[in-house]
């Protein structure tokens, strides 16, 4: 009997949209440049796809640049901070010190997820990275959360970290990362590069076990603009995770009619 429910019960629950977190190294974001209708509209659009925005590299000392962001996006109740602070960096490591936070998120399967963001400074991308993973452990102890998503552009690539040092970093060779975004993905906007620069790396079997898909958002091809007109917005793609929002496993109602008929098969 429950065969015949379940599948109705799947496409009510699992017919939601996913739920998206994104990274996005904005190239130089100042109010002047969001403010720009050729910038505006596209932005918006790239950064309303996604539940939770990773924005990197917002250089604005006014900081006016997010709040007149937020304003013209509709403002998403599918998450929550739950808490966050910013990586004590003693030995001065990073370029620009992680900004760690724990969100709610909308499954019962998995109630709240850590983000590690990072941005490295293309000189420095071997140390920081390793350094990545002290952040890791520092954040997941002090939470008692090991679902962590690594995210951002991490320089990763190219004349940044040869693939012997990328296959030697910590968060490679301990087990349990998974860097969702492969090598050899190409998450510049120009024809003339191909790096995998920007990259999400996901920790924890709650939060893998969630995962629907990984990839880049190519915004210039989805809005039809020429190289030019992108390079306006960034020189690289957003990177994107979809985590299913579903219950996993037998949905309550399922199993209280599961209870029900094996009650009735005893009565009988
Ligand atoms: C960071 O760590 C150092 C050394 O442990 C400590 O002296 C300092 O107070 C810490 N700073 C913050 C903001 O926690
Ligand atoms: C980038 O290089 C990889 C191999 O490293 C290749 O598989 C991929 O197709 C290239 N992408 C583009 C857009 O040229």
């Amino acid at each position: 009997m429950c065969g015949l429910v379940a599948p109705l019960l799947i496409l009510l629950v699992g017919g939601t949209e996913a739920f998206r977190i994104c990274a996005f190294n904005a190239h130089r974001l100042t109010l002047a440049k969001v403010t720009k209708d050729s910038v505006m509209d596209t932005l918006v659009q790239i950064l309303a796809r996604c539940d939770i925005m990773v924005l990197q590299e917002v250089v604005d000392s006014s900081q006016n640049t997010v709040p007149f962001l937020l304003q013209k996006l509709k403002r998403s109740d599918k998450t929550k901070i739950l808490n966050f602070y910013q990586y004590n960096d003693t030995d001065d490591i990073f370029a620009r010190e992680p900004f760690v936070a724990q969100f709610t998120l909308p499954s019962k399967v998995l109630p709240s997820v850590v983000l590690v963001p990072l941005h490295t400074t293309p000189k420095d991308v071997e140390k920081e990275l390793n350094a990545l993973y002290h952040v890791f452990l520092d954040v997941s102890q002090r939470w008692q959360n090991e679902n962590v998503i690594l995210l951002g552009d991490f320089n990763a690539d190219c004349a940044s970290l040869s693939k012997k040092r990328l296959n030697s970093l910590l968060l490679r060779t301990n087990a349990g990362f998974h860097w969702v975004i492969p090598d050899g993905e190409d998450t510049t906007v120009r024809a003339s590069t191909n790096c995998t620069y920007d990259r999400i790396v996901m920790h924890g079997q709650g939060c893998q076990r969630l995962l629907k898909a990984a990839a880049t958002f190519d915004f210039p091809k989805r809005f039809q603009l020429t190289e030019e007109e992108a390079l306006r917005i960034s020189d690289h793609y957003p990177v994107e995770v979809e985590l299913s929002q579903a219950t996993q496993g037998i949905p309550p109602q399922c199993l209280a009619i599961l209870l029900l008929s094996l009650l009735q098969s005893q009565l009988d």
